[in-house]
């Protein structure tokens, strides 16, 4: 074969597993450190996600930002808690393994870190060299979340981090480490999605909590993350400039609770949406908080006499009992929501978190939600992009989504260049491999 028939080959291969991983939706599970660090209560241990192989992508939630570099946030747990996740590629040799940064409070530590030239490599460098260090696969930036003020400096750290993970991937040829970032529901002032999309491998788009028991005025029960909510956060940041390749959305393991006002005395009346309340619900008896619902503790209280109803504006599910009413998804709601992901040739979807589902299988199997969703993606996708076949037809290219417009999004900040500020390529390299012999 001559090299201009092995060149086209190359490209038409390219072209072919870049359109099978299109339409293969990806599984994203959050994996918070303090359910792992619940010792006495239900405790949940790395391997017993294992058998399951449901998450293609583990997000371990989170590092905090100290000094203007990653930092554990909670002891030296950390180290273990790797090496376990890397030995679940074991069996499961594909598994993405990232590392979440932020998280709930962190928007004055990003806020810092990104504000200048310096501080941006600093991370990105440190960044690399925890990843590397621990043998993870990516960084899921949380930042939570970035002001009006921040937008700027929000698509800058992002575009740092991408360019050091490039020139460490050229390096060492080795692969690219992957970067991600996660936004609020709504396209706000904060971010620059044009930006955004030129640097990262996938957003993580927060669909759920759209209503909730915070507040001081009157509260009324209402959906935490209904469809029609979840479709519009989507539609919209599709609108604003990132692809439906790049977007993920979010599927809450979780419920939103409220205390009503008048106990419901085990009426047989439908105690539906916007009953008056007094505030959020009492904790339940594995998760102690006030205000949200495992969907473990649901299904146990489903099957300990509260009375379950399905909304049909928002095809999620509710249930109450005495004084007690709670919002939440099951494997029905899910279901729609990952084949509507599906139907519009999205990256995936992405839970919060694996350790609020029925891992211990209280109500039947374990990992309900998880086998829900897994159960939704069309298998003829999973198996054909899980062992692809060269002697398949290529696909015509214009079966993919024609690109979005983004005429229904003006930004305030129409950003110019973000480059220019940015130090010379021979800088980053210099700082980045300073900083990476620095600490090996
Ligand atoms: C840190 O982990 C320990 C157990 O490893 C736990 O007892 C403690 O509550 C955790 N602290 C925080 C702030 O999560
Ligand atoms: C890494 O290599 C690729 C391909 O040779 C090149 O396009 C890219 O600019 C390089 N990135 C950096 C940061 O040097
Ligand atoms: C609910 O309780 C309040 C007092 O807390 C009372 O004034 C009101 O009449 C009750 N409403 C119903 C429908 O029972
Ligand atoms: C509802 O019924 C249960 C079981 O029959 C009972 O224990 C509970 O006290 C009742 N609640 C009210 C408010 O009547
Ligand atoms: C949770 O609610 C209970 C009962 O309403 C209350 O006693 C407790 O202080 C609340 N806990 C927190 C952390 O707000």
């Amino acid at each position: 074969m001559d090299m201009s028939s092995f060149a086209w080959l190359s490209l038409l291969l390219a072209e072919f597993s870049r359109w099978t991983s299109a339409g293969d939706l990806r599984v994203q599970c959050y994996l918070p450190e303090w359910t792992l660090s619940n010792e006495g209560n239900n405790p949940f241990r790395i391997s017993d996600i294992a058998p399951t192989k449901a998450c293609d992508v583990i997000i371990y939630a989170f590092f905090k930002i100290e000094d203007g570099v990653p930092a554990p946030t909670n002891g030296s747990k950390y180290r273990q808690h790797f090496a376990q996740l890397n030995d679940l590629k074991e069996a499961q040799p594909d598994l993405e393994i990232l590392l979440g940064v932020g998280g709930w409070g962190s928007g004055k530590e990003f806020a810092s870190t990104s504000s200048n030239p310096a501080s941006r490599i600093k991370f990105a460098s440190a960044v690399v060299t925890t990843l590397r260090r621990w043998s993870l696969d990516g960084v899921n930036i949380d930042w939570q979340f970035p002001e009006p003020a921040g937008a700027r400096d929000h698509a800058l750290l992002l575009q740092s981090l991408r360019e050091a993970f490039e020139l460490e991937a050229n390096k060492t040829q080795r692969e690219r480490l992957k970067l991600t970032t996660t936004v609020t529901q709504t396209v706000r002032l904060g971010y620059l999605p044009k930006e955004i999309a030129k640097y990262v491998d996938g957003v993580n788009v927060l669909t759920y909590d759209y209503k909730g028991n915070w507040g001081s005025t009157v509260q009324k029960t209402a959906v935490n993350a209904g469809f029609p909510d979840v479709r519009k956060s989507v539609t919209d940041w599709i609108n604003a400039g990132i692809t439906p390749a790049e977007l993920s959305l979010g599927i809450p393991f979780y419920g939103r609770t409220w205390t009503l006002t008048n106990d419901t005395g085990n009426t047989t009346r439908d105690v539906g949406m916007g009953h008056e309340a007094i505030g959020p619900g009492v904790g339940g008896f594995l998760t102690y908080d006030n205000g949200t619902l495992s969907y473990t503790e649901i299904c146990i209280n489903l099957k300990t006499g509260w009375t379950r109803k399905t909304d049909p504006a928002s095809s999620t599910s509710y249930a109450y009992s005495g004084n007690q009413w709670v919002s939440y998804d099951d494997d029905d709601s899910i279901s729609i929501k990952v084949k509507w992901a599906e139907s519009q040739n999205m990256k995936g979807v992405f839970i919060w978190h694996i350790g609020l589902d029925d891992r211990q299988g209280a109500c039947g199997p374990k990992f309900p939600l998880l086998a829900a969703i897994r159960k939704a993606i069309s298998p003829s996708t999973k198996a054909m992009s899980k062992t692809p076949n060269p002697t398949f037809d290529i696909p015509v290219p214009s079966t993919r989504p024609s690109p979005p417009s983004s005429a229904s999004y003006n930004p305030v900040h129409t950003s110019s260049s973000l480059g220019r500020n940015e130090p010379s390529k021979a800088i980053l390299i210099g700082f980045l491999f300073a900083f990476v012999n620095l600490i090996c």
